[in-house]
């Protein structure tokens, strides 16, 4: 193969994995608990955990021994112990004991990849350099994640598709008014539009050039660390307090045919509106939301995984064939600094080679299968001692904890999982009556307070409602 063949290749792999030398989002916060967590990302298995001061690590989810997934292994706390024979892996990826044999030369061994990660507004992201960018780059996230004024949600889903769908899916406005006609959302507006490309100091805006806050009707594109996507969609007056409905999403490849995608819910507002507003979303707009996301998922799952291979783009696929083409030039860039690099690629870290190996069997498997629940609290040790230790977690299946990627996938279990429970009597009147009161455009605290005490929503400590009493019902019912 000609150089030149072997470059658009590697790249051709990059596009289709998802690029290197970006932060991604790899799983929610609350799916790492006390128990490792093995995930696929990138065509990567990875093991993602928190340690004793609930600090999170990522590290490649394969013992240095003989491969076992170190996801299936033991939390101590401090450091990773694998199942099979008990190697003990620290959270920068060096062998700290080999507990079966006396003295062994992979002790002290830098042996495992480790993925720098962070968390922010709920998820975990972890950087995937390639074998020329080991150290992370800048992670500058748009503003609704970074600044205090903004209130977010997460909502975590996974895609039966290419992340590219996903990402043409959000960079497409036009489809809200057809494949959204029937949604709480984006209902009006015009059917018909053109749009246009303005540069931005990250990316770039694609909007209707006669249309704005009607319907999806603009979307921004950004990279800058990370590649992200922010859009807003009108809300109605009864919606609740607060500015513009924002989303700022992020796609993250599984593997070929899979991806996970991160839709943080935003909307600026503060103190005693901000919990109004978490108990109104969690209330009554989370479960349309998801209505509308599940609209996009089926849309996307159905279509054939070579569709955009055989396509009519026209005008208003503007912003889509803009984002392809930057994702193309990409990774040509980044499979071109790769075979210009004659230094052997570091210990652990993936080359154009590897990741083209990954073999299909693996599609099926991103995060999981999880062990079944698993009692033992005690880790054994080489004298035939068990010791107690206190870090393992409860067996799996609490609220929080993950389960199999096909329990991950569906979309009501992932709602039932994150709200624990359906809402109560008293929690469905007072979102009907802070609902009303919104659409009879009452916005100020007291007003609300004068409102639910002319209701039938009838104040949990008794007597009427008070400013007080409504915070703290508010804050309690909000609180996730
Ligand atoms: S495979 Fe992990 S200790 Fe043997
Ligand atoms: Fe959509």
């Amino acid at each position: 193969m000609s150089e030149e063949a072997s470059i658009a290749a590697d790249a051709g792999a990059l596009l289709e994995e998802g690029l290197r030398n970006l932060w991604y989002p790899i799983a929610p916060s609350w799916q790492v608990g006390e128990n490792p967590l093995g995930v696929t990302r990138l065509g990567e298995r990875i093991v993602v955990w928190r340690d004793r001061d609930g600090a999170v690590h990522a590290l490649e989810d394969r013992c240095p021994h003989r491969g076992a997934r170190l996801s299936l292994g033991w939390n101590l706390g401090d450091r990773l112990a694998c199942w099979y024979h008990g190697v003990e892996i620290d959270p920068s990826g060096t062998v700290l004991d080999v507990p079966a044999v006396e003295s062994c030369p992979l002790t002290g061994k830098a042996a495992v990849r480790r993925y720098p990660c962070r968390e922010v507004r709920g998820a975990i992201f972890a950087w995937f350099g390639d074998a020329l960018h080991a150290e992370p780059a800048a992670l500058d996230l748009p503003e609704q994640l970074t600044d205090e004024r903004f209130a977010t949600m997460l909502c975590v889903a996974v895609w039966r598709c290419n992340y590219r769908y996903a990402i043409d899916n959000v960079m497409d406005p036009m489809h809200g008014a057809y494949l959204h006609a029937r949604s709480h959302s984006m209902a009006s507006g015009n059917r018909r539009a053109r749009l246009r490309v303005v540069p931005t100091d990250t990316g770039f805006l694609c909007e209707k050039e006669d249309q704005r806050n009607v319907n999806f009707d603009w979307v921004e594109f950004g990279a800058s660390g990370g590649h992200w996507m922010r859009l807003e969609i009108p809300y109605g007056k009864e919606a609740g307090p607060g500015g513009p409905f924002g989303i700022v999403g992020f796609v993250t490849p599984v593997d070929r045919e899979t991806c996970q995608v991160f839709f943080w819910r935003v909307r600026a507002v503060a103190g005693w509106q901000r919990d109004l507003w978490r108990f109104l979303y969690r209330m009554r707009l989370e479960s349309l939301h998801w209505d509308v996301l599940e609209q996009d998922r089926l849309v996307l799952e159905a279509m054939a995984g070579d569709a955009r291979e055989s396509e009519f783009l026209y005008q208003h696929d503007t912003g889509l064939a803009r984002v392809r083409r930057f994702l193309a030039k990409e990774a040509e860039r980044q499979a071109t600094a790769l075979a210009g690099d004659a230094a052997p690629a570091a210990t652990g870290t993936a080359t154009a080679t590897d990741r083209g190996r990954r073999p299909d069997s693996e599609a099926r498997t991103a995060d999981g299968p999880q062990l079944a629940p698993r009692k033992e609290r005690f880790h054994p040790r080489p004298n035939g001692e068990l010791e107690f230790n206190p870090w393992l977690a409860e067996p799996r299946g609490s609220k929080g904890d993950a389960g199999t990627v096909e329990d991950f996938a569906e979309p009501l279990l992932y709602r039932w999982q994150h709200r624990a429970r359906a809402p109560n009597d008293f929690e469905t009147s007072l979102a009907d009556a802070l609902t009303a009161t919104f659409a009879a455009e009452v916005h100020d605290r007291p007003g609300i307070v004068a409102r639910l005490n002319e209701s039938d929503v009838a104040n949990p400590g008794g007597g009427p409602w008070t400013e007080d009493a409504f915070g703290s019902a508010l804050r309690e019912l909000a609180s996730p």
